[in-house]
């Protein structure tokens, strides 16, 4: 099988490669920003018809969430607009696309815990662009929608990395502690979208590390697993302002993993463990 990879070289891009190597799918072209900007639509053709691949992972998006708030083109350049080029050459070539979403295409005000066909209702610009991305991917023959929320992984910035700047620094931490949702670790999810294309699933998932937490949890985890005495607050959302909207309930059922007999991520606690101890033996 071959695979074409946007956001390569991102956080889950990294992770995913060294999962396509170590299952010995190793034929696939993985273009920087540089090499390949995929709102060049004619650059983008050129380059993945001479790859003909059979398989498109599209990770690439403007991630930068409150940024977009105020960089609104850009975001839709990148996020709705790439995406469409990335579905019109799939069409080209007949490949199955991968587009990887998110827990804020949906409001986070349900009461339970937002299913793979709730409707979306998108919290903030980066969301609803990520929204418009899903809804052009919905127009291929073949493709997987996977929806992850709070990301970490050893190549990129993200909480978990924050949390221990912060501690190093002494410096007293207020974490909110009325979102709720669950971390996912892209070497974890890497795994399971080599599987789901393996073994040719499609539609729409959601996939995180099992369990359900708040952010000011999350925070407490981290630090006891790291046996840090920090100074650690809970605070209100209300109380700590962002440019762009973030969900209450970002609680994402993952009940369509088991209806395919995929295997379910691990715990979070398990996840964040398993991170921490790799970050120590990057130093
Ligand atoms: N991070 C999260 O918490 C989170 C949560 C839910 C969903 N997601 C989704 O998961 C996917 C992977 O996220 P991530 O955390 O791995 O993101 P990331 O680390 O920001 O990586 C995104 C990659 O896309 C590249 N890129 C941006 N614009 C591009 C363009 N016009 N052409 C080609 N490449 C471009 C970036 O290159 P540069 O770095 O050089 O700009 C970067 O390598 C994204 O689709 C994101 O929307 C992420």
């Amino acid at each position: 099988m071959k695979y074409f990879i946007t956001g390569g070289a991102g956080q889950l891009g990294y992770d995913l490669i060294k999962e396509l190597k170590k299952r010995k799918q190793d034929d696939y072209l993985a273009p920087t920003i540089e090499e390949l900007d995929i709102t060049d639509l004619e650059v983008l053709r050129k380059v993945v018809k001479d790859y003909n691949p059979d398989v498109i992972y599209h990770l690439a998006a403007y991630t930068a969430v409150d940024k977009a708030e105020e960089n609104k083109d850009l975001c839709y350049q990148i996020n709705v607009v790439g995406t469409e080029n990335i579905v019109s050459v799939a069409k080209e070539v007949k490949a199955k696309v991968i587009y990887i979403s998110t827990d804020y295409i949906f409001q986070g005000n349900k009461d339970g815990i937002y299913e793979v066909l709730d409707e979306a209702n998108p919290i903030n610009y980066y969301g609803y662009t990520k929204f418009l991305g899903e809804e052009e991917v919905k127009k291929l023959k073949d493709y997987l929608i996977v929806r992850i929320s709070w990301v970490f992984g050893l190549n990129g910035n993200n909480f978990i990395k924050t949390m221990l700047r912060l501690a190093s620094e002494n410096k007293k931490i207020s974490v909110v502690s009325d979102q709720v949702g669950s971390p996912t670790y892209t070497k974890d999810l890497a795994r399971l979208l080599v599987d789901m294309v393996i073994e040719n699933k499609s539609g729409i998932f959601h996939a995180t590390n099992e369990g359900y937490c708040s952010w000011y949890e999350f925070a407490d985890y981290i630090f006891k697993i790291n046996n840090l005495d920090v100074n650690l607050k809970p605070i209100l959302t209300k109380d700590y302002k962002t440019l762009a909207k973030r969900p209450l309930n970002s609680r994402l059922s993952k009940d369509r993993l088991d209806e395919e007999n995929l295997e379910r991520l691990p715990s979070w606690q398990d996840a964040t463990l398993r991170f921490c101890q790799e970050l120590k033996e990057e130093k």
